[in-house]
C-alpha cells in the first residue's frame, strides 16, 4: 500500500471475504483507485469473487454504482424540449425490441437518448444489428449524440470512453473471473451506465427463462428490484418489467435479419409478440414521462415512427434505403413429426445463431451481418412433418454442422398444451 493511499486493498478484500458491510469511504476508494491503477486486476477479481459470494446490502450497491457513475462524466440533457426517457433490456434471444422502440417513442413525443452495447455469447446487441446497415455509426462525440436526439427525438449509439470508465474494467475483468453473474454486480454495472447516460426516466425490460441471463424468474425479480432501487435512489423515474425469454422474441435472430423484421413492424406488420412488447414498453415510458393522448399503435400504422427512424438512421451515417446483408448460404431444417409445436429452447437458438456467425466469442471480433436463424413456426402453431422448422443462414457453410447439432431437440411437437412464460411476468416499481 501506498503511504499516500487512505486504504489498502487487501484489508478490503479482507472484509467482504469475512462478510462484513463495506463503508462508503471504502467503496468510493476501491473503486477510484482500481480505475487509476493503484488497485491491481488480481485483487480486484478476489474482492468481485468475495462480493459475487457473500452479496452487498442495498447501501453498498447504491454506493459501488454512485461511485462507478463517478469514476466518468455525467451527461445532461436539460437543453432539449422534450422529457427524456430510455430502456434497457438485459438481453434475449431475437431481442430487436429497441430498434422500433427508440423511433416509436420519439414519434409520441418524448427524447431517447439510447446508449447500447455490442452482443457477447448467445445474446445479440443493438450496434452489431445496426452496423448491418449500410454507412450507419455507432461512435458518435456527445455535439454529435445531442444534434440527432434534437432533429430525430431519438439517437442510439454506443457509449463514448468518458461514461463509467469503471464499469468498462469492470466488466472485463468479471467477464474473464466467473464474476458476471453476481446481482449487485450486474445492477450497478447496468445502472450506473443508465445514470450516466442522463435520462429522467428508465423502463428496464429484466429477460427471465432458458434464454436469459437470469433464468430464474425469482433472480429476474431480484435483479429487476434492485435495479428500480438504484433507479430510484438517483432521482430517475424508474420501472422495470421482468418478460418471457423461454422461447425467442419474434421470427429471426440475427443482425441483418432483425433489422428487417423491426422494419416491417415500423411498417405496421411483424410478428405479434415483438408488436405487442413493443407497444408495451412504449406505453410504459409515455407514461413515466407523463405524455398522455399518444397512442403508439398508430404511430406505427401511420408511418410516423418508420419517418423518424428513416431521419435518426440517415443522421447517423445510415442508408435506410440500401438493401441488407443476406447471407451467402441458407439451409433449411424441416420437422420430424407433426402436432402443434410445444416448446422452443430460446437458448439453442441463441447459440445456433451465434455458431453461425451472427455473434462473437471474444470482445472486438467481428460479426456476420447476414448471419442468423429464421422461425418458421413458433409455440402453439401447428406443424406437418417435412415443413420447414428454421432456415439457417451464414457466409460459412462450415458452420452449419455445429448449429445443427445444439438445434437438435430444441423444439417439441406434440398434443398436449403448450406451456410456455407469459409475454410480461411481471411489473416491478
Ligand atoms: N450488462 C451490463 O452492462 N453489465 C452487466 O453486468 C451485465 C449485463
Amino acid at each position: 500500500m501506498s503511504a499516500l493511499e487512505p486504504f489498502s486493498a487487501v484489508e478490503i478484500i479482507a472484509a467482504k471475504r469475512d462478510k462484513a458491510v463495506l463503508t462508503n469511504p471504502q467503496i468510493d476508494w476501491v473503486i477510484d483507485a482500481y480505475t487509476r491503477g493503484a488497485v491491481a486486476d488480481e485483487q480486484m477479481s478476489a474482492l468481485l469473487m468475495a462480493i459475487l459470494l457473500n452479496g452487498m446490502n442495498s447501501q453498498e450497491i447504491s454506493r459501488w454504482t454512485n461511485a462507478m457513475i463517478n469514476s466518468g462524466e455525467k451527461m445532461n440533457w436539460s437543453m432539449l424540449d422534450r422529457p427524456t426517457v430510455d430502456k434497457h433490456s438485459t438481453g434475449g434471444v431475437g431481442d430487436k425490441i429497441t430498434l422500433p422502440l427508440a423511433p416509436l417513442v420519439a414519434a409520441c413525443g418524448a427524447a431517447v437518448p439510447q446508449l447500447s452495447g455490442r452482443g457477447l455469447g448467445h445474446t445479440g446487441g443493438t450496434l452489431d444489428k445496426l452496423e448491418a446497415i449500410a454507412g450507419w455509426q455507432a461512435s458518435l462525440s456527445n455535439e454529435k449524440m445531442l444534434q440527432v436526439l434534437q432533429e430525430c427525438g431519438a439517437v442510439i449509439c454506443a457509449a463514448g470512453a468518458g461514461l463509467a470508465p469503471a464499469d468498462k474494467k469492470l466488466y472485463a475483468l468479471r467477464d474473464v473471473t466467473a464474476t458476471v453473474e453476481a446481482i449487485p454486480l450486474i445492477a450497478s454495472s447496468i445502472m450506473s451506465k443508465k445514470i450516466a447516460e442522463g435520462t429522467s426516466a428508465l423502463v428496464l425490460d429484466v429477460k427471465t427463462g432458458s434464454g436469459a441471463f437470469m433464468s430464474d424468474p425469482l433472480k429476474a425479480r431480484e435483479l429487476a428490484q434492485t435495479m428500480v432501487g438504484l433507479g430510484k435512489d438517483a432521482g430517475v423515474k424508474t420501472l422495470a418489467l421482468v418478460t418471457a425469454m423461454d422461447v425467442p422474441l419474434g421470427l429471426t435472430a440475427g443482425n441483418a435479419l432483425e433489422v428487417r423484421e423491426s422494419l416491417e413492424v415500423l411498417a405496421g406488420g411483424g410478428p405479434a409478440d415483438v408488436v405487442e412488447l413493443t407497444i408495451i414498453f412504449a406505453r410504459e415510458m409515455l407514461e413515466l414521462v407523463g405524455i398522455k393522448g399518444k397512442d403508439p399503435e398508430r404511430a406505427l400504422k401511420d408511418g410516423s415512427a418508420m419517418d423518424v427512424w428513416r431521419k435518426m438512421i440517415s443522421a447517423q451515417g445510415g442508408n435506410p434505403d440500401a438493401p441488407l446483408p443476406v447471407a451467402k448460404e441458407k439451409l433449411t431444417i424441416s420437422a420430424d413429426a407433426s402436432g402443434t409445436v410445444l416448446s422452443m429452447d430460446a437458448m439453442s437458438v441463441g447459440v445456433a445463431a451465434w455458431r453461425l456467425g451472427a455473434g462473437r466469442s471474444r470482445q472486438g471480433e467481428s460479426v456476420q451481418s447476414g448471419a442468423g436463424i429464421e422461425i418458421h413456426k413458433k409455440p402453439g402453431e401447428k406443424i406437418v412433418a417435412g415443413e420447414p422448422l428454421y432456415t439457417l443462414h451464414t457466409d460459412t457453410p462450415e458452420r452449419f454442422a455445429r448449429a445443427q447439432e445444439v438445434l437438435e431437440g430444441s423444439v417439441a411437437i406434440g398434443s398436449t398444451d403448450v406451456k410456455r412464460l407469459p409475454l410480461i411476468v411481471e411489473r416491478i416499481n
